[in-house]
């Protein structure tokens, strides 16, 4: 903080590199014969509604059903010539 700014006029610091807060909108991109693209303040969760940490402010769910790292997409789509607008 510099001397003359004072504290309330601060921004909170964030880091890149982390998730993002559930405040952020949530887009998701459909990836032409490719993964879902979700991006924001989203909350992945397994099949028992337990979260899943992505470790990623965006992440790539599979759509395929090729992906040996499911939900994600490790890139298998090409492999498996999947076609979908
Ligand atoms: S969409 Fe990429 S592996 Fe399924």
């Amino acid at each position: 903080m510099s001397p003359e700014q004072p504290a309330g006029d601060l921004e909170p610091v964030r880091d890149p590199s982390a998730a993002p807060g559930p405040a952020e909108p949530v887009t998701i991109t459909v990836c032409p014969d490719g993964p879902l693209l979700v991006r924001g303040g989203y909350e992945l969760l397994d099949g028992d509604d337990r979260p899943i940490d992505p470790g990623r402010a965006t992440v790539a769910l599979c759509r395929c059903g090729a992906s040996s790292i499911k939900p994600f997409c490790d890139g298998s789509h090409k492999r498996a010539r999947f076609r979908a607008r």
